[in-house]
């Protein structure tokens, strides 16, 4: 981003080590407006709208509001519409308040949500008479609204907030001594991390350098939990069956040598996880999977031990050196490409019906031409959910400057508080699966140069750097995290 945009005079807003004391209040109040929330959806409405209102970037619940009438878009300012069709009585939907989080259904895939999450999804029910009309198009491929060509949703915002984050924000780490015979889990590895779960240490040796650290814990607006989930993994004297011990002993000691804590319950702790396991390694230590906030790339917000709002959506990014090849996009010819293990109804459907097609490409297993050519010569990349709603794969087409196609219900993607995912992707629901070709020809030609104009601005932020380069995805994330401390937030 350009440098001077950065030094525009931003006014200043109150420091932020007061303003995250009110974080510790953000559950209770959450759970609070979750019950009047669902309560008002059950008894008067088919319709459930969750508004993310462009300057605060956050779940925005007006109590009065709720109660009194129906929760409708702020004019001109929407962001994120969730509409679930009408409950009838073959509808699998269902809601429930377990632990803070909500519940839709049972987990299984393909249920009644049919519309995709952001941006293409019209309200089933009529809209209410007083609200105006819906400034989300039913269809976001034919959008030309100058909001949606930005990358961010409010530029100002995120640069007024990053700024301040950039100057106060500070975070403590819990202290490891290298004679800890638990070193290698605790503190960041001195290799360069590999593979699919690199987004996990990349994470760690990023805050490890990072500008953010102090050494005072009274200085401190968040604590780090500094355990490796995918290290314990490996590590023969804990295992998976040895993760919920750990964290739960670790925890514990924390709680013991330092009072911050118990102080806040967790609240002001967090972790990073990037393999799907962290979802367990939690069961032992409840006050972490509920209190502190979840940094994982598992973010599917269909299931518990995941709570959007409270936890942060990780990129999982196969770590790529230098800068990768241009192709223009006149020349990528393919439609639109996927290739992996089929082990998902999402990819099952995906290559049952599109494998002998001569535009979209759905290949089973491994390629004869290498990944990335693949990805250079085409439109668009196929991000279709596996036993998980992540994969690399988001990252792997932004580098090569291929537009994700996301089909992964109920995924809550990797910064879409600060990022206009409308702007360089295309989200499709998985039971419109045999509709993809048409839905990708709908789009258009400039259309698909608009959005692959800005996966060229965005794929900076689904990199890692080796030092936290200004705005990766570190930078982003502690962003996002002084937003959820914010006062602004309810
Ligand atoms: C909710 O939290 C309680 C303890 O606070 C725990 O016993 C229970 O198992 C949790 N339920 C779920 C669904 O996680
Ligand atoms: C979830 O819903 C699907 C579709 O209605 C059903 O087939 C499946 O048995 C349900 N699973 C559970 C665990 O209830
Ligand atoms: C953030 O702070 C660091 C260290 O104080 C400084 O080097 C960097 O230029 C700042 N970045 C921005 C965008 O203000
Ligand atoms: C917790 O503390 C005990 C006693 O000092 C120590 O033996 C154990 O290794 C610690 N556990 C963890 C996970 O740090
Ligand atoms: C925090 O609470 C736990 C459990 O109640 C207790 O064992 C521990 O000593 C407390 N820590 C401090 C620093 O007081
Ligand atoms: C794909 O081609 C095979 C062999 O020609 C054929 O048996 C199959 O029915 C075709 N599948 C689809 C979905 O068109």
């Amino acid at each position: 981003m350009a440098a001077s945009r950065l030094s525009l005079n931003f006014p200043s807003r109150r420091p932020l080590s007061d303003s995250f004391r009110h974080f510790l209040v953000i559950p209770t109040i959450l759970a609070f407006l979750t019950t009047i929330f669902i309560f008002h959806y059950i008894s008067s409405t088919s319709t459930l709208v969750i508004h993310l209102h462009n300057n605060h970037h956050r779940l925005h619940v007006n109590p009065k509001e709720v109660v009194t009438k129906p929760l409708r878009p702020i004019p001109n300012k929407p962001i994120i519409q969730i509409s679930l069709p009408k409950r009838t009585r073959s509808s699998v939907i269902e809601i429930h308040i377990s632990n803070h989080s909500i519940q839709l259904g049972n987990g299984s895939e393909g249920t009644t949500l049919k519309s995709s999450i952001i941006g293409s999804i019209e309200p089933k029910s009529p809209p209410e008479p007083e609200s105006p009309p819906s400034p989300v198009p039913s269809n976001p491929t034919t959008t030309t609204t100058t909001d949606d060509d930005d990358v961010f949703h409010n530029r100002e915002t995120f640069f007024e907030n990053y700024n301040e984050m950039n100057k106060s924000f500070k975070i403590f780490v819990y202290p490891t001594p290298k004679s800890h015979p638990f070193a290698n889990v605790l503190l960041p590895v001195s290799s360069d991390p590999g593979g699919n779960y690199a987004s996990e240490s990349f994470f760690k040796k990023s805050l490890a350098k990072s500008h953010f650290l102090t050494t005072n814990p009274s200085d401190a607006d968040f604590f780090f939990l500094p355990f490796s989930i995918a290290t314990m993994r490996h590590d023969r004297r804990i295992g998976v069956g040895g993760l919920q011990n750990f964290v739960r002993d670790y925890v514990v000691n924390v709680s013991k040598e330092y009072p911050y804590w118990n102080r806040s319950g967790g609240a002001d702790h967090f972790y990073v996880a990037c393999h799907s396991i962290g979802k367990i390694a939690m069961d032992k230590a409840v006050e972490v999977r509920v209190n502190a906030v979840q940094v994982v790339c598992s973010s599917n917000y269909f299931v518990s031990g995941y709570v959007a709002h409270k936890d942060v959506s990780l990129p999982q990014i196969w770590p790529r050196q230098g800068d990768p090849p241009k192709v223009e996009p006149s020349k990528r010819k393919r439609l639109a490409f996927f290739a992996g293990a089929i082990n998902s109804p999402a990819r099952i459907q995906l290559v049952e019906v599109w494998k002998n097609d001569s535009d979209i490409f759905a290949h089973h297993g491994r390629l004869k031409t290498p990944y990335a050519t693949e990805l250079l010569r085409s439109k668009y990349c196929l991000h279709a959910k596996g036993y998980e709603v992540n994969t690399a794969r988001i990252g792997d087409a932004l580098y090569y400057g291929c537009v994700p196609v996301i089909l992964a219900d109920y995924y809550d993607l990797p910064f879409t508080d600060i990022l206009n995912w409308k702007s360089f992707s295309v989200v499709v629901a998985t039971v419109d699966i045999p509709l993809l070709k048409n839905i990708l020809n709908e789009v258009g030609f400039d259309e698909y140069l608009r959005l692959q104009k800005n996966v060229l601005k965005v794929r900076r932020h689904f990199q890692w750097h080796g030092v936290s380069a200004e705005y990766d995805a570190m930078m982003l994330f502690t962003w996002f995290c002084m937003s959820c401390g914010s006062e602004e937030v309810l």
